[in-house]
């Protein structure tokens, strides 16, 4: 029986996310999993969905994709996830059979739709009235319950605490896995961090995990630059008050093997490339108003000889089925520090204030856990 349940909808830009109000949501039919939501965290991206760009799905919607749950029901197609189980979504959209997913980039997979229902189906979610309501990248986490493709669920070990295990399902596999997959950092390795909010924070994980030996955030927040010394950071920046490139150029004699930009600002996307080392790469993470522009000054005769890189980097190269139970171990296990991402729980009424103090860098991540 389809079910009423709370959820908080974005009717659209500029409008923020509404108080919470009852919708309805199908019963799984298909590979579909329906989620009881146990948190579901404030990604900034949300925010630039609703603030600054309006190209990835039509208004009213449910937004969120930091979700995590227990598995209260499975349609008839389900092959790898049962109830009771405890799952993390991700955004990412993967069909498994096309191209990009078999050759190990199933974060460009071709086939997206098949992950959502088909055009003329039934909505997921809906007004009371029968009106659709569109579900966020087939996620829809800010609601009581989200109904899923298992393409987009990992299971995961029982012990990982709702919060962090709702943080993993972007921050980290967004941010770790640009330094794991994308940027493949060597131990000996030195590294810029631009932006240490929730996704930068996890890209320092990430580094250290992957035995970084200088690891330099940058950030105009001290208070942010603090904690990314509890994630690993060896040097920090503020570069309010001083000039990153040159102290980046300073503190590793001549610039950083890989940098990485997790705020979407052409003028820090622009630091990153001008902050290399030779043979350094700069990895484009943040999500940029949709018109921005960056401007390189590349000269052709230094730029082979330099032999530098920049590229963008979308969820972190993941393949969510391994790389999420990994993470959710290793948070377990203390090697990566989740408990440190979350400095804020709230209800389902609290988005639109919860994004303001993100905004005015009073906190990392906030997760819903009260709906
Ligand atoms: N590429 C992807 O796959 C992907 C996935 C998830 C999120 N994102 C994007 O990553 C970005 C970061 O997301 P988040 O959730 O960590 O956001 P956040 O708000 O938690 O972090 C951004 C950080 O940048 C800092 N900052 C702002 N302006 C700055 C400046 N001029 N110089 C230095 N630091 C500055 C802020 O103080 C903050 O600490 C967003 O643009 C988000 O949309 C991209
Ligand atoms: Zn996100
Ligand atoms: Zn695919």
């Amino acid at each position: 029986m389809p079910q009423k349940i709370k959820a908080s909808v974005a009717y659209g830009i500029g409008k923020g996310f509404a108080q919470p109000e009852e919708i309805i949501i199908d019963d799984p039919i298909g590979a579909e999993v329906l989620v009881d939501v146990q948190a579901s965290g404030l990604c900034h991206s949300d925010l630039h969905l609703v603030e600054d760009d309006d190209q990835f799905f039509p208004f009213p919607a449910v937004i969120g994709h930091e979700v995590a749950g227990i598995v209260e029901a499975v349609g008839p197609e389900v092959q790898g996830i049962k109830v009771g189980d405890h799952v993390i979504a991700s955004l990412e959209q993967v069909c498994g059979h096309c191209a990009n997913c078999l050759n190990g980039h199933p974060q460009s997979c071709t086939q997206q739709q098949e992950c959502v229902r088909k055009p003329g189906e039934k909505p997921r979610l809906s007004f009371p009235d029968g009106r659709p309501i569109t579900q966020a990248f087939g996620t829809g986490g800010f609601a009581e319950k989200a109904l899923i493709h298992e393409n987009q669920l990992a299971v995961v070990n029982n012990e990982v605490p709702w919060d962090q295990a709702a943080c993993i399902g972007c921050a980290t596999i967004t941010g770790a896995g640009a330094a794991i997959n994308s940027a493949h950092i060597r131990p000996g390795q030195t590294v810029a961090v631009v932006g240490t909010g929730g996704i930068g924070l996890n890209i320092i994980s990430g580094a250290r995990i992957c035995g970084a030996k200088k690891i330099i955030a940058i950030d105009v927040f001290d208070n942010k630059l603090e904690f990314a010394k509890k994630f690993g950071a060896t040097d920090v920046i503020n570069s309010s008050k001083e000039d990153a490139v040159a102290k980046v150029r300073e503190l590793t004699d001549g610039g950083v093997d890989a940098s990485f930009e997790a705020i979407g600002l052409p003028g820090t996307m622009k630091q990153c490339w001008d902050m290399l080392a030779v043979d350094g790469n700069a990895y484009c993470i943040g999500l940029a108003k949709p018109d921005a522009t960056v401007e390189l000054e590349i000269n052709p005769a230094d730029f082979l000889v330099h032999q530098r890189g920049f590229k963008g980097v979308w969820m972190g190269s993941t393949n969510i089925k391994y790389d999420i139970p990994m993470y959710a171990d290793m948070a377990v296990d203390g090697r990566l520090n989740m408990h440190d991402i979350v400095t804020q729980h709230i209800n389902l009424s609290q988005i639109d204030e919860a994004y303001v103090q993100l905004k005015k860098g009073e906190v990392i991540r906030s997760v819903i856990t009260e709906f």
